[in-house]
């Protein structure tokens, strides 16, 4: 009989997605049952004041252990990372956050004997030699940024730890994932954030893209329910484990301007490509997901349309009332 998750460590809890997966989970869990951890950065008020909260450093073995230890956790999200852009201008950073950081929670998961974990992968795991529109589940992984490496090693180290030592760890791999709680921090698909917050505060956007470069993406409501759907999927029915393809939608920057533009007719976009954008170029345009929605039933409810109504909706509710932190 499977296990059940009962006391759950967030890691990377302060950021993007780490901070509404843990509200997420304390609603689903409860809310002493969720330890948020974070490294340096402060929690908002609202992550702080609803559940447990502690300073963590994943690249430190012993600080993961002091909270399995303390809370006696039985289930990891292992959301702490350094995302594409700040780990090329940092990639010896990126590697230790990174691969430490996942062997330590995947060393913890065995020695422990913990019942599940999640480690999400990117689409940074595919490389300019991997095909480029509908990318398929299994194929070529030559990333070229530290960040891909990184992933494409923790994939396979994931995989290593199911095989080798019975460890249950799942993960996909993430598109851009654009939400309005938390703003991303260091990532290549940033702009199509910031690109709502500034079409909603000052009806213009400069993007450190090309207006032609596609990419897979993904609302925040999707990403939560992927995470949650993979990790209440029957175990032995899963054929893969760390790797699954992931998407809700592609679009350009664009595409995406025009899609803002039927909201707010005057909002105008300009293009200064940066050095995001040979990170960009190395990247899937559109994602094959048919082995995730096979295994375990993945299917997303958000499409460009859908996802740009609700984050205007949203952003410009706050922004009529003052309250838009950007
Ligand atoms: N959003 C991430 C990044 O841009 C991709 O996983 O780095």
């Amino acid at each position: 009989m499977a296990r059940e998750m009962k006391r759950i460590m967030v890691t990377g809890a302060v950021g993007q997605i780490g901070s509404e997966l843990t509200m997420a989970l304390r609603k689903k869990y409860g809310n002493d049952n969720v330890l948020a951890t974070g490294h340096k950065t402060q929690p908002s008020p609202t992550l702080r004041d609803s559940g447990p909260f502690e300073f963590i450093n994943v690249s430190k073995r012993e600080t993961v252990d002091a909270m399995i230890k303390k809370y006696n956790i039985d289930t990891i999200y292992h959301m702490s990372a350094i995302l594409s852009a700040v780990g090329e201008k940092n990639p010896q950073l990126c590697w230790d956050v990174n691969m430490n950081g996942t062997y330590n929670i995947l060393e913890a998961a065995r020695e422990h004997n913990l019942v599940r974990i999640f480690v999400p992968s990117s689409i940074a795991a595919f490389g300019p030699e991997t095909p480029r529109v509908n990318t398929p589940n299994d194929t070529i992984l030559k990333p070229k940024t530290m960040y891909g490496v990184t992933k494409v090693a923790g994939e396979l180290l994931c995989d290593y730890y199911v095989r080798r030592f019975n460890v249950d760890v799942r993960g996909c791999r993430y598109p851009g994932i654009i939400s309005y709680e938390t703003l991303p921090g260091g990532g290549t698909t940033d702009y199509a954030v910031a690109i709502f917050f500034e079409a909603v505060k000052n009806k213009s956007y400069k993007c450190f893209l090309k207006e032609d470069t596609r990419l897979p993406m993904m609302y925040m409501p999707d990403c939560l329910k992927a995470t949650f759907d993979l990790m209440e999927a029957d175990f032995s029915k899963l054929k893969h484990h760390n790797d699954f393809n992931v998407t809700a939608m592609s679009f350009s920057a664009g595409e995406l301007a025009a899609e803002i533009k039927k909201h707010i007719p005057e909002f105008t976009v300009t293009y200064e490509p940066d050095f995001r954008q040979a990170i960009a170029d190395s990247w899937p345009d559109s994602i094959d997901d048919s082995v995730a929605r096979e295994e375990w039933g993945w299917a997303p409810d958000y499409d460009l349309a859908k996802m740009t109504a609700d984050m205007l909706s949203v952003l410009s509710k706050r922004h009529a009332e003052g309250k838009l932190n950007y």
